[in-house]
């Protein structure tokens, strides 16, 4: 008998064993594998001090006109690479239409925004600069208070050597561009499975995975970055309430001005999903569990029961892998001719 329940055990570890193989295959197939290490970024070359003055110009207050609101203000790489507000308070207090999505992963996703309206990281770096609820400065003013310093006119030089006019806006958009392609998060339990290590995820992770694969999630929220890619309709089945998807935000319809794009959004990333509470482009769902039940609901008309909802954020949480240790950088001090501060 005791041989017996060995050979029985033996037999179920390898069907199990089986299992994760076929399941690896698949994930595989639908998700790939994520780089560890920054990717090559088209007509931007990642040098050490191009990443390092990125690194600056991202926790740099002063590129707001407040002197008080930085990229990490609202991507806080300590947190998630986001703020953990529904949507994002930024100059004089306002609040933004918005929830802050994370800068970590961003250098995967197609395009940047919950609508896809900036084509790269360098076009998107532009934008909150200049947003009157976000950091409210302007081209003009940035140059000046970068030309005010010494430390960073010697940082852009070095980073755009033989360029005519070095510290401009648009390099400081590329230098953010390379500082944030290293923000990159590889290592999660999920990744170990892929690599072939079966015992990353347990059997209830291993369930959540297949589930999402199965019922469709990863049709949408595919790829390396679990979502990204593509857009939809939020709610192509059923759409959410008026709380969740507000009336006033169509999405994509104001990048396009196409009806068939009205509230179509990107599909979310999903990676490190366990730290970016709270959810969706309204920032309405605290709660990852009652996320996935709404996505099985309104992108997919499917009642999801209580444990396969269990079951797919289990798996979710999966995907919470190793963020790059970040050095808090010494920023230059202000001089005469650095533009002051206004409200
Ligand atoms: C979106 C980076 C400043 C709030 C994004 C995205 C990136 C990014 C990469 C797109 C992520 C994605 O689509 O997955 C930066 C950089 C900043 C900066 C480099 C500094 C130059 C800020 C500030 C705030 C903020 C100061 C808050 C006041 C947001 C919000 C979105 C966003 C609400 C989503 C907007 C939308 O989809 O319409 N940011 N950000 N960001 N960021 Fe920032
Ligand atoms: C957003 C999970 C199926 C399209 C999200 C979010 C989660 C999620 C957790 C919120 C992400 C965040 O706020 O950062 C799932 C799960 C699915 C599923 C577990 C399967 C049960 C789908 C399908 C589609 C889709 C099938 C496409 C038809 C989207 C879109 C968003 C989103 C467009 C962004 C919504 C917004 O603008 O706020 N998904 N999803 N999802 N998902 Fe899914």
């Amino acid at each position: 008998l005791k041989w017996l329940g060995l050979a029985a055990g033996v037999f179920c570890s390898t069907a199990f064993a089986a299992d994760s193989e076929a399941l690896r295959e698949r994930a595989l197939n639908n998700f790939g594998v994520i780089p560890t290490e920054a990717p090559e970024i088209k007509g931007n070359k990642l040098t050490e001090e191009k990443v390092e003055l990125g690194k600056m110009l991202f926790f740099e207050p002063r590129l707001s006109s407040s002197h008080i609101i930085s990229c990490n203000t609202c991507h806080n790489v300590g947190m998630g690479g986001h703020d953990y507000l529904p949507v994002s308070i930024g100059h004089g207090w306002q609040k933004g239409p918005r929830n802050s999505p994370t800068v970590l992963n961003a250098v995967f996703n197609a395009a940047q925004f919950w609508d896809g309206r900036a084509a790269d990281l360098a076009e998107q770096a532009k934008g909150p600069v200049q947003a009157g609820v976000e950091m409210s400065s302007t081209p003009a003013r940035v140059e000046a208070t970068l030309k005010s310093m010494p430390d960073y006119v010697r940082r852009f030089e070095a980073s755009f050597p033989s360029e005519e006019n070095p510290v401009s806006f648009d390099n400081m958009a590329a230098a953010i561009e390379a500082f944030e392609a290293t923000l990159i998060t590889p290592d999660a339990p999920f990744d170990q499975f892929l690599r072939g290590q079966d015992d990353a995820l347990n059997q209830q992770e291993k369930e959540g995975l297949a589930l999402f694969m199965d019922k469709g999630c990863a049709g949408c929220h595919g790829g390396v970055n679990f979502g990204g890619q593509n857009y939809f309709p939020f709610g192509l089945v059923s759409r959410p309430g008026a709380d969740v998807l507000p009336p006033g935000d169509k999405g994509r319809f104001a990048v396009t001005d196409t009806v068939s794009d009205e509230y179509v959004f990107r599909a979310a990333p999903l990676r490190n999903i366990e730290l970016t509470a709270p959810y969706f482009h309204s920032g309405a769902v605290w709660s990852l569990e009652e996320a996935v039940s709404l996505m099985g609901t309104a992108q997919l008309g499917t009642e999801l029961n209580e444990k396969e909802v269990a079951d797919i954020s289990a798996f979710l949480r999966t995907l919470t892998g190793k963020t790059p240790e970040v050095v808090y950088p010494q920023l230059p001090p202000s001089t005469d001719e650095t533009p002051r501060p206004v409200d």
